[in-house]
């Protein structure tokens, strides 16, 4: 036996409902959950007045940029962005994360190069990574270079999730899609008039980008990796992803338009800062809401990290249920049908957290990947 371990003295989230008795892994998989006290194995982690829950699994994260160009235009090496990411990501209790990176026209950042030395360091780091990482490309359509690299990555499992983004002019009527923002000016290093030629140019690629898009997604379809659109705001936007037989909707602009993603068996994800913030960034629908008004499917950390274990507790509903949209569903759009719950015969990936009490956030004590100690404090 490589590793063995138990949780001993917490409430245990198991089949919906909070139980007290161990857990019990050997190697990276649940042996027990429950049963008489002494049953202990390996390391024990004393949970007393923690809850032990499944493990974050993070389908949209993208506050790794942040490690990679800590300021504007200050770029550090991928290497080490992936390195500091993970530290992060283990503090957040996040066993299975995601990392979303743009796949743009745009140079430097959100480029197909950073996104090469992205994926080509999750690789290499992979062996040595507290928890389980995995690579979901935000494809920008109006991207059209380089496209069989692409369906090679699909294909060859590189790319884990794919999403379908588009943030060029004549997306949609916003404004801040027309003209090059302050904040895109300061990761690409371009000056404005030339970041508005190359939106125009981007723009001019469309048609060229969607038939690429329709190929991207049957190709994903194909080889079973989940595939979904970003930022849906119109009935337009759910005709076409209907039509692509998409799985999943992060974040439609109004809670009318989710309603109807989830009538239509396409999966809703929505950001789990938008519950801590009480509201969206870009004036998109409330989460709180959209829970309440059972709207939503799953909770990601958008591009903050430490919300997705403070969402739960926050949200007006039991927490198994609310724990539910940041673990169990999203392991089920990512078709991860090993983790996302707590049982006997599963990956052995959890968290012991100390619960929100009035207004100091919960606090993640220990965290276990794949019968791992990612990090334990007491
Ligand atoms: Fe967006």
């Amino acid at each position: 036996m490589k590793r063995a371990g138990t949780v001993v003295r917490g409430t245990v989230l198991v089949d919906g409902e909070l139980v007290d008795g161990p857990v019990v892994w050997e190697d990276d998989t649940i042996s027990s959950i429950g049963g008489t006290a002494g049953g202990e194995r390996g390391l024990v982690i004393d949970a007393q007045g923690c809850l032990v829950l499944p493990g974050l699994v993070d389908l949209h994260g993208d506050a790794f940029e942040r490690c990679l160009m800590p300021r504007p235009g200050v770029r550090l090496d991928a290497s080490l962005a992936v390195q500091e990411n993970t530290g992060h990501l283990v503090a957040s209790g996040i066993t299975t994360a995601f990392v979303s990176v743009t796949d743009s026209f745009e140079p430097g950042l959100r480029s197909r190069e950073t996104l090469r030395e992205i994926a080509m360091q999750l690789r290499s780091q992979r062996d040595a990574s507290a928890i389980d990482q995995r690579l979901h490309v935000r494809h920008e359509v109006c991207h059209t270079a380089d496209h069989g690299e692409l369906l090679d990555w699909i294909a060859d499992g590189t790319l884990h999730l794919l999403s379908i983004n588009d943030h060029a002019p004549g997306s949609t009527p916003d404004a801040h899609r027309i003209r090059p923002s302050a904040v895109m000016l300061g990761r690409c290093g371009l000056s404005e008039a030339d970041a508005d030629r190359m939106l125009l140019d981007a723009a001019d690629r469309r048609a060229h980008g969607l038939e690429q898009v329709a190929e991207l997604v049957r190709c994903a379809h194909h080889s079973g990796t989940p595939v979904g659109s970003h930022d849906p705001a119109t009935e337009a936007d759910l005709e076409r992803d209907r039509a692509l037989a998409m799985d999943f909707a992060e974040f439609p602009m109004s809670l009318a338009l989710a309603e109807r993603y989830r009538a239509a068996a396409i999966d809703v994800v929505l950001g789990a800062p938008n519950v801590v913030r009480g509201g969206s960034h870009l004036g998109g629908l409330r989460a709180a809401a959209a829970v309440e008004q059972n709207a939503v499917d799953v909770l990601c950390s958008d591009y903050h990290y430490p919300s997705m274990v403070q969402a739960p507790f926050l949200l007006p509903c039991p927490l198994p249920e609310a724990w539910g949209l940041v673990a169990g569903a999203a392991a089920r759009v990512a078709r991860l049908d090993d983790r996302g719950v707590l049982a006997a015969g599963l990956r052995a990936d959890l968290v012991v957290v100390e619960p929100r009490t009035g207004d100091v956030p919960a606090r993640v004590r220990a965290v276990v990947s794949g019968g791992r100690i990612a990090t334990w404090t007491n």
